[in-house]
């Protein structure tokens, strides 16, 4: 494969709302962004992935826009926008848009337009059905629950919506709607923006006739195309959030030779805690073993005809360290080694803001305390299902989205140093504790491990190119796994539990790259593993 910049890049995600605050509204900002370059800087990525920005009601944070080409109020102004792309590219970091075009916000001026009636001209920017038997077209479902359909009165017609009604569904099969998101797309890269990170991408080629919602006959042509129109002429990243990809799916969109994205985020590892067939908020315990499975399958699957992204955390999950590791006892020993393990893989590794301190779940305790539009809409639907409240809010404080966007944790002082006035959303009552900080003065802290991991991938070559290779026979708590590269043989092994475990090998170790337990030597003939130990090494 050509090399590209961000085959050996590192990217950080930032929620705006829940990063920085500038000006005492409790709100997160682009001012407040460019404040924090410099720490980004001292972490060592190359580019920041930037939830959206654009001007938006808010039903969703931003993912429901009304202007792809303006700036939302509380976070500032396009001028505010130039200048953190500009500022940015001085510490040479890119900046990565959200690409939400699957669905508007339905204060979109197409959708007002839309609305007035079966001739305007935007009608058709939508998708409208007439009702079936004085009923919903068919049985489609919103991702935020309930029906996909949603009645017009005006028109006496349904239109689509598989998130919230207030996120109608852009119909792709009309031409003209593909030219505007061509056009802001290009208005952006002129910008000189690093590329787009494309929410729900999967969606647009839907048939939606036939029930068929994610991977339609229409979607690799639409991306091919957008390819051509919009980001092929410039050397940027671009990634899709695929929920519904494997690993074929992943090469159709990320092969170069097909001219599409650079690669997807694939979720197949980040369901394995939840019942089959069932939604996310049903919980069933982690199998390390399938988690070996899983990412062993997506490292060796795409091989030279696609790339993977790394990921544990986005604004959408909970927090990992609370989730697969253990945010109490070992919080330090944990996070640690959920970062090397997932930092030494094949692909371009995502840290979602907070993730390099170790921020974790928040406790919530009512549903009065939730922001998420999702859970929201889960705790009443559940409620009227005869869920008990208890059950409900188990679901929510382990898979809630709000998890991820409880403010950014910069020192302790009042509201963790996210803002000096009253946060738009709690901050985590453990800020006194986990903050950046408290890292930034401890040289054996969780941030240190991810500024040496992004360290140790760009002086290695072997971290991007090496082969993978999963090892068998270990204890099933035990991940370990070799890189390969010409002559140059790395081993990783981490404990992915709080007991001790054995790992034993013939291989003999040349060099401790890193540890995330102080040892300068290791023997690895019946090596004992302390809790959550992880370890790189040259053999
Ligand atoms: C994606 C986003 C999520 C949003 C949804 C609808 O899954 O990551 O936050 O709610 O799309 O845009
Ligand atoms: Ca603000």
């Amino acid at each position: 494969m050509d090399p590209r910049w961000w085959h050996t890049a590192v990217i950080y995600q930032i929620y705006p709302r829940s990063f920085q605050d500038s000006n005492g509204d409790g709100i997160g900002d682009i001012k407040g962004i460019i404040s924090r370059l410099d720490y980004l800087h001292t972490l060592g990525i190359n580019a920041i992935w930037l939830s959206p920005v654009y001007k938006s009601p808010n039903v969703d944070n931003g993912y429901d826009i009304s202007d792809y080409r303006d700036i939302m109020d509380e976070f500032g102004s396009i001028e505010d926008m130039d200048e953190l792309i500009s500022e940015a590219a001085k510490y040479d970091i890119k900046i990565i848009m959200d690409l939400v075009v699957n669905h508007t916000s339905d204060q979109h001026p197409w959708f007002i337009e839309a609305k007035k009636g079966k001739d305007n001209k935007y009608r058709d920017y939508y998708i409208w059905r007439n009702p079936v038997d004085g009923n919903v077209p068919n049985n489609l479902r919103s991702s935020f629950g309930g029906s996909a359909w949603e009645f017009d009165k005006y028109s006496g017609q349904y239109y689509l919506h598989l998130f919230s009604k207030h996120q109608p569904d852009l119909n792709w099969e009309n031409e003209k709607v593909r030219q505007e998101v061509w056009d802001l797309m290009n208005f952006w890269l002129e910008k000189g923006v690093g590329g787009f990170r494309m929410d729900v991408i999967d969606l647009i080629g839907k048939v939606p006739d036939e029930e068929i919602t994610s991977n339609g006959p229409k979607l690799h042509e639409y991306l091919q195309e957008m390819n051509r129109k919009t980001f092929g002429k410039y050397d940027v990243l671009t990634v899709g959030e695929t929920w519904g990809a494997t690993p074929d799916i992943a090469k159709l969109f990320s092969n170069p030779e097909r001219k599409e994205l650079s690669m997807v985020f694939q979720f197949e590892h980040i369901c394995l805690d939840q019942q089959e067939g069932m939604e996310k908020w049903d919980l069933k315990p982690l199998q390390i073993k399938e988690l070996k499975r899983v990412i062993a399958k997506w490292q060796t699957a795409l091989g030279k005809k696609g790339w993977n992204s790394l990921f544990w955390n986005n604004h959408d999950l909970p927090r990992i360290v609370s989730r697969w590791g253990n945010d109490k006892q070992y919080h330090s020993e944990s996070a640690k080694m959920l970062a090397i393990l997932l930092h030494m893989l094949r692909g371009t590794p995502y840290i979602y803001q907070g993730e390099e301190i170790g921020m974790t779940n928040y406790p919530i305790s009512s549903i009065e305390e939730v922001d998420d539009i999702e859970s929201r809409n889960m705790y009443y639907e559940r409620l009227a299902k005869g869920y008990s409240k208890r059950e409900i809010l188990e679901s929510i404080k382990a898979k809630g989205r709000d998890n991820a966007r409880t403010p950014m944790q910069w020192d302790d002082t009042e509201n963790a140093g996210f803002t000096k006035g009253t946060p738009w959303l709690h901050v985590n009552p453990n800020y006194h504790q986990i903050n950046v900080k408290k890292n930034l003065e401890n040289p054996n802290s969780i941030f240190y491990t991810y500024q040496q991991l992004i360290r140790v991938r760009k002086e290695n070559p072997i971290i991007t190119w090496g082969d993978f290779q999963l090892i068998e026979n270990t204890e099933e708590e035990v991940f370990a796994y070799y890189r390969k590269l010409g002559n140059e043989k790395w081993l990783i092994v981490a404990n992915f539990s709080e007991s001790e475990s054995v790992f034993s090998s013939e291989d003999v170790v040349k060099k401790v790259i890193m540890s995330n337990y102080k040892q300068n030597n290791i023997n690895l003939s019946n090596k004992r593993l302390k809790p959550y130990e992880a370890f790189v090494v040259r053999i």
